[in-house]
């Protein structure tokens, strides 16, 4: 038997999986990550504890397993996407990467705008400047820390830092490199247009590859320090939304990736470049060679609850915390939540969106809070939903549902029935480590292309049909959740509250 390595570095942890090349895990071991808030609206991680995490997750991972690290077949990257990692001359970071959720760029995005053309972008990126991007954060450092600025001369995502350390080279795949702000959607190219508006050299960027190809192989001295195969080919994968719908199947129109985990993600795949004219939806390429994608994110799902049983119910289990709230009708009674906690992106791209309660009586407990969170959350996904239906981009037949947040029952269900649709759920649930390693597996001449690496792994196993009549009565309260923030925009906006978000600690 031959092996296939998924890595994802995401925000929380850095995760080694192994399949057999039936695409059974033999094992999957995760690194806790920490992150570094280290004033409001900032997201920063250290990358070298990427690799130190992804170095122990390998070699615990192989163990667990019991396989021989020459018997493994090709390694497929995958992770957090759009985080800024700047490397010197000789490759050391110059500064912590500014992640994903990071808030501090708005300034920056209007920059982008003014220098390219709302418009203008969207039409070559297919994507309207977000706070979150990778690009507007280059122009952060440049104008914040220009002693830092003119050291760069690498400039890498947080998985092909990962990948640099593990092949001594610089590459990326064409899904995280659309989530620079910098990709020319069309050409699958870097955009020399782009680049040039915004006075980025070309030469910082690293080479993008399909999410199949080849990309290098582990040195030896990484090999020592993974306890891998030196020779050992790595695979570009994909960002970890790309790879996420690789992992459960969501390959080919038709088929929706409805992800909740810290953040919620609709995703659909596309065999064009389609993209909404306001750039409310992403759009980048898929993991998947000559494909794309639209989706929408927002940025505090499953990461909402998580907040709300740390800060309100710490004592108690999820499960406990969860129960009561079935108990609770659909609306609340009035009570809705805001899941804006960390800003938002689809389909309000505001990094100072707030969170909020809005209709708290004496009646109300904390099982119609915690019910609440889980229902604002999924109106949340139903505005990219609704966005996605909009478009027009693809005939909805499936909607696949994975993540941590999916594994509730309870939540799954308020979802079905906010959508309105029948949610499946799949076999694989270690998401996009679990895709990186079927690209991988392409890679190496496994299988002859990802639809058959999906085929030949994937299958259904559980339904969650939504119930007329609560769809029905969500109906009402999603059209009054869709009321609050227009309601509030202007009190998050507020100078006093922008005053205090942006003080120092
Ligand atoms: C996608 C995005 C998030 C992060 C989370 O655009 O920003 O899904 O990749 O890891």
């Amino acid at each position: 038997m031959r092996y296939l390595m998924g890595i994802d570095v995401s925000t929380t942890g850095a995760k080694a999986l192994l399949m057999d090349e039936a695409g059974r895990v033999l094992s999957s071991v995760s690194t806790p990550l920490s992150l570094s808030t280290p004033r409001p609206l900032w997201s920063e991680q250290d990358p070298h504890e990427w690799w130190a995490g992804t170095c122990a997750s390998i070699s615990a991972a192989i163990g667990q397993a019991g396989v021989n690290a020459s018997d493994i077949l090709a390694v497929g990257l995958t992770g957090q996407m759009h985080g800024l990692t700047l490397l010197d001359e000789a490759g050391r970071v110059l500064r912590p990467a500014i992640l994903w959720n990071d808030q501090r760029t708005g300034k920056q995005c209007d920059e982008i705008r003014k220098r390219v053309g709302k418009s203008r972008l969207i039409a070559i990126t297919g994507n309207d400047a977000l706070a979150g991007f990778t690009a507007p954060k280059i122009l952060w450092v440049r104008e914040n820390e220009p002693a830092v600025y003119t050291q760069v001369r690498h400039i890498l995502l947080p998985k092909d830092y990962v990948r640099y350390r593990l092949t001594g080279g610089f590459a990326i795949d064409k899904a995280d490199a659309a989530g620079t702000l910098l990709l020319d959607l069309k050409t699958r190219q870097w955009s020399r247009e782009v680049l040039e508006a915004l006075d980025i050299p070309a030469e910082w960027l690293p080479e993008a590859f399909e999410g199949t190809e080849v990309t290098g192989r582990v040195t030896p001295e990484a090999a020592q320090a993974a306890g891998l195969l030196a020779g050992t080919p790595v695979v570009a994968g994909g960002g970890d939304q790309s790879a996420q719908a690789v992992g459960v199947g969501a390959i080919r129109p038709g088929i929706v990736a409805l992800t909740l985990g810290t953040s919620g993600v609709v995703f659909v795949s596309t065999e064009q470049p389609f993209y909404e004219p306001e750039g409310r939806l992403h759009t980048f390429c898929h993991a998947v060679p000559g494909r794309w994608h639209l989706m929408g994110v927002m940025l505090s799902a499953a990461g909402s609850l998580r907040w709300f049983h740390d800060s309100v119910a710490p004592e108690l289990d999820y499960d406990a915390l969860l129960a009561p709230a079935a108990e609770i009708p659909a609306g609340c009674e009035g009570l809705c939540f805001l899941p804006y906690l960390t800003g938002e992106r689809t389909p309000h791209p505001d990094p100072l969106a707030r969170g909020a309660f809005v209709g708290l009586t004496i009646r109300h407990t904390l099982a119609h809070m915690t019910r609440a969170v889980l229902e604002g959350v999924a109106f949340g996904l139903r505005d990219s939903f609704e966005l996605i239906r909009q478009v027009g981009a693809a005939q909805i037949q499936e909607v696949r549902v994975s993540g941590g947040g999916a594994r509730s029952p309870l939540w799954r269900q308020i979802l079905a029935d906010v959508l309105g649709v029948e949610l499946v759920t799949v076999n694989t649930t270690e998401g996009a480590a679990y895709g990186a390693a079927l690209l991988a597996g392409v890679g190496a001449g496994v299988w002859p292309d990802v639809e058959a690496a999906c085929a030949a792994t994937i299958t259904i196993t559980g339904r969650t049909k939504a119930n007329p009549d609560q769809h029905a009565r969500y109906e009402r309260s999603y059209q009054a959740y869709r009321q609050l923030y227009p309601a509030l925009a202007s009190w998050f906006h507020d100078s006093a509250i922008h005053a205090a978000t942006e003080e120092a600690p």
